[in-house]
């Protein structure tokens, strides 16, 4: 594309990758005190999978990433930026995204990770966004991939059930109509992030046998307060989207929430005052799967036909910082 005065950006393509491994609510409670009624009547999750040892974030970011090259009909050398959201990258450096270029062969790439936690998806796509419409680059990659089940505490039931591993991926691509990303509404507040975090192993506390005996190598979470602030931030987040895309919720076809908690979710659309049919709902088979939670949502609307062309539909999340963000997408594959 050689201008960029009429650029707007599309999600051209979807994929995703689940781990074959199943954990249910009954394995976790031969492991922790836990049962399946508490899991399913606070959460809504049933099961969650478990990547293989010798799996990382990027083996599961490559996977997803083929599947939603495959879609969008985009090839590895078009692409010219990789964005990584995770929370469990491969190793501190180098980045998770340059491990998957390796994987894909995408050589012309520029490639970065960031850390949002479970907003990590909506952040990447902001940044997609802003590159495309700077004329920057024409075609992006944006994945997120998460091995929680590498930093979850198999000793605390009140975090260890919640979690699971899975990738999840777009093509972000220009286009030259006015439709694809209409609004985002993103935000942060560093002043809340001890209440969901993994301490141990940065430059504030090293990894040393004081860290692993004290267990600050794996996450830790406020359950009840981070609930609270999930849902004001949420619903603010998608309001502000809904309302600069000039759009009221009557418009929206659906909705993707990042899938933390179904009770979130219902607290959420509750509020919004949209029907309960146009949430998208898979928390009882993944559990929370942080950053890999919206793109794993959306490949799997996309593949069921619960999204058709030209519908307007709103991706939202909510995670560690605390991190927030929304975007409405009009959307615009064909
Ligand atoms: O993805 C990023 C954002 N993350 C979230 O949005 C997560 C937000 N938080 C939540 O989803 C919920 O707060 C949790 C699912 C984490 C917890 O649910 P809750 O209804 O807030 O439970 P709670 O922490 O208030 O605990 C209630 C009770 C406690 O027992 P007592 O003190 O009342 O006797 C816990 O010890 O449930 C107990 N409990 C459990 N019982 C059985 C906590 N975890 C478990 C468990 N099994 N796994």
């Amino acid at each position: 594309m050689s201008t960029t005065a009429l650029r707007t950006v599309s999600i051209l393509g979807t994929g995703s990758y689940i781990p074959e491994k199943v954990i249910t609510n009954a394995d976790l409670a031969k492991i922790v005190d836990t049962n399946d009624e508490w899991i399913v009547s606070r959460t809504g999750m049933k099961e969650r999978h478990q990547a293989r040892p010798d799996e990382a974030a990027s083996d599961m970011g490559a996977a997803a990433a083929r599947q939603a090259m495959e879609s969008a009909g985009v090839t590895a050398d078009q692409i010219g930026m990789i964005v990584c959201a995770s929370i469990t990258p491969d190793m501190p450096f180098p980045s998770t995204a340059c491990y998957v270029q390796r994987l894909i062969g995408a050589h012309n790439a520029f490639c970065l990770d960031i850390t949002a936690a479970c907003s990590g998806f909506i952040y990447a796509l902001e940044l997609a966004k802003n590159a495309i419409c700077a004329g920057q680059v024409d075609t992006a990659l944006i994945i997120g991939t998460e091995k929680l089940t590498s930093v979850v505490d198999w000793q605390d039931r009140q975090t260890c059930v919640l979690f699971g591993d899975a990738a999840g991926a777009a093509i972000v691509g220009a286009r030259g109509a006015p439709h694809g990303i209409r609004a985002t509404a993103l935000g942060s507040d560093g002043r809340l992030a001890e209440l969901l975090m993994l301490p141990g192993g940065g430059s504030r506390n090293p990894t040393s046998p004081e860290t692993i005996e004290k267990r600050l190598h794996y996450m830790k979470m406020s359950g009840r307060d981070v609930f609270k602030h999930a849902v004001t931030r949420m619903i603010e987040a998608c309001q502000k989207a809904i309302a600069k895309a000039g759009l009221t919720i009557d418009d929206i076809a659906l909705i993707i929430p990042h899938q933390a908690n179904l009770r979130i979710i219902e607290a959420i659309g509750h509020r919004l005052g949209a029907p309960a049919e146009k949430y998208f709902i898979n928390i009882e088979k993944y559990g929370n799967i942080s950053a890999a939670s919206i793109p794993v949502a959306l490949d799997e609307a996309v593949r069921s036909d619960r999204i058709k062309q030209g519908d307007k539909i709103v991706l939202v999340a909510f995670g560690g910082g605390f991190t927030w963000g929304a975007a409405v997408v009009e959307w615009d594959k064909n």
